[in-house]
């Protein structure tokens, strides 16, 4: 099959148009796969929390899956300042006794990258030095350090770089750039419709970091976390490689769903080297049950979100794991050929597009190189039973019938006809995935894209 496609597209983006943010590589090509601190310890890190996760990714397989960065968020630094000298960030000696050169230096001989964070603000969310007016000096320390990899935030933005207005969120952008009966929903100055986002202060804000880590000549994946302010889906795949599309995630069902429902609205924004990010996983978390994480992570890689896993690794539980290491969903997610993600073909509860965190879009699928992947969530408190129905699912045939794998076991359901009604259980997500045409003297496998 590999054969195949590579026969019928030919370096499908193999090699990265040269673009604002052209590092030369294929950094950020495909969703960011790793861990990051916050989720897991909030301020409360340390070197040896860091290795530690990382010897973890070694040690459970994660790495082995495909998970490569091991991301230093907020608090690294000395709290009251920078070198007076250099004008450089200083990592904090009791929190970090290697330095952050030091760390990478371990996390870079067991294989995998050094992640770390900053605020285009005056201090980071948790009130550290952060990066807007020393944006050169701050890339080039990073680079200096052997860092691979930045999370930009956006806390404590001077006054005089705040912007004018505010991006009005549609309540049912269907992804076409267009907004039908879009309506805002508090009552800000809201920028006219033909406003040019990619003009705000905060695109610049952001492509003034972009440039200072092209000029300090290391390779970086470069993660925006603005919030989806400013309508960050329009610019940001000229500045960035990932783009944070909504507030902070916490680990609870209302907050998935609701960051969910919001992402669903942006899928056609993103491809290769372009990932709108909903947010750090919250698997292993909170009162998030099995069911809950299993639909939280299915979504996440089927909508192509980066997959940072946020929950400490020394404790995590065989079940959350298993979740984590879904093969299935992270050949999706990380798919060399297919670009695209899944996306909506039916909300199921209320009319396609509708904007409704409680109930949002229930039934997805997407293309990739193994077939295409079905997803149906229940978002009901009780077993539902969902129905894939083949005429429904773009690609495929109303009637015919496709070998189908069940993602979650990995179980072959053999051959279905006209699809697959499945159990579903209270908040959980079926995941399939739908192969070879059955019948006839010859299997036609699908064409997938
Ligand atoms: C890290 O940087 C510090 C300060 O620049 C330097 O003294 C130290 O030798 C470096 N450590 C490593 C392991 O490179
Ligand atoms: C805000 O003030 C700083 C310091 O004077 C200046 O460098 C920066 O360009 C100003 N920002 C804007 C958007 O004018
Ligand atoms: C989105 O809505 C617009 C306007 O109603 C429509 O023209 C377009 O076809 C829709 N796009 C999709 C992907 O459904
Ligand atoms: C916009 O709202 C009107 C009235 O509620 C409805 O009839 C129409 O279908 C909606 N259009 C879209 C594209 O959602
Ligand atoms: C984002 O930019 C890359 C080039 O850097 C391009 O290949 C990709 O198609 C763009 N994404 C979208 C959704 O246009
Ligand atoms: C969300 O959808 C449900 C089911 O249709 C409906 O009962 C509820 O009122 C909707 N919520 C909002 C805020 O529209
Ligand atoms: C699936 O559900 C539909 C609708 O309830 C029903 O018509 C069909 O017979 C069911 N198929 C199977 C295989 O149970």
């Amino acid at each position: 099959m590999t054969l195949l496609l590579s026969l019928l597209v030919p370096l499908v983006g193999l090699s990265r148009p040269s673009t604002a943010l052209d590092t030369g590589s294929d950094i950020g090509r495909l969703p960011a796969l790793g861990w990051n601190s916050w989720n897991a310890y909030h301020y409360d890190i340390s070197q040896s929390k860091i290795i530690t996760a990382a010897e973890k990714l070694v040690s459970l397989g994660l790495k082995d899956a495909g998970y490569e960065y091991v991301n230093i968020d907020d608090a690294w630094s000395v709290k009251d300042g920078r070198d007076p000298k250099t004008q450089r960030l200083v990592p904090d000696p009791d929190k970090f006794p290697d330095g952050i050169n030091g760390t990478a230096d371990k996390i870079h001989s067991m294989g995998l990258k050094l992640g770390i964070y900053s605020s285009a603000g005056t201090k980071t969310c948790a009130g550290y030095p952060a990066s807007i007016g020393y944006e050169t000096i701050d890339a080039q320390t990073w680079a200096d350090w052997g860092v691979d990899y930045l999370k930009y935030d956006n806390c404590n933005v001077p006054k005089n770089w705040s912007d004018t207005c505010d991006f009005c969120v549609p309540n049912n952008d269907n992804g076409s750039g267009n907004y039908p009966n879009g309506t805002c929903t508090d009552d800000r100055d809201f920028c006219p419709s033909d406003y040019d986002f990619s003009k705000s202060n905060t695109a610049k804000r952001y492509a003034i970091m972009r440039d200072a880590i092209e000029a300090a000549g290391r390779p970086m994946l470069y993660s925006l976390c603005e919030w989806g302010n400013m309508n960050v889906q329009t610019w940001g795949n000229e500045t960035a490689h990932s783009w944070r599309a909504t507030g902070d995630i916490g680990p609870t069902w209302t907050r998935v769903k609701d960051i969910l429902n919001m992402n669903s609205f942006f899928m056609n924004y993103v491809d290769f080297y372009g990932h709108s990010d909903a947010d750090m996983l919250e698997v292993g978390n909170g009162q998030l049950s099995y069911a809950q994480c299993r639909t939280h992570f299915a979504l996440w890689a089927a909508m192509k979100s980066p997959l940072l896993i946020g929950t400490p690794l020394d404790t995590i539980s065989s079940d959350m794991l298993g979740i984590l290491k879904n093969k299935y969903l992270l050949e999706f997610n990380q798919d060399p050929v297919v670009g695209g993600p899944a996306t909506p073909y039916k909300w199921g509860t209320n009319p396609d597009w509708t904007w409704n965190s409680s109930y949002p879009a229930e039934f997805w699928a997407g293309s990739s190189s193994n077939g295409i992947l079905v997803l149906m969530m229940n978002t009901y408190d009780e077993t539902k039973t969902k129905i894939a129905d083949w005429g429904e699912v773009p690609g495929l045939e109303a009637g015919a019938s496709y070998e189908v794998v069940d993602a979650w076991t990995g179980k072959s359901l053999g051959c279905q006809e006209d699809g697959v009604n499945a159990t579903v259980l209270a908040y959980d997500t079926a995941v399939l995935l739908v192969q070879d045409k059955c019948g006839g003297d010859e299997k036609s496998r699908l064409l997938l894209v």
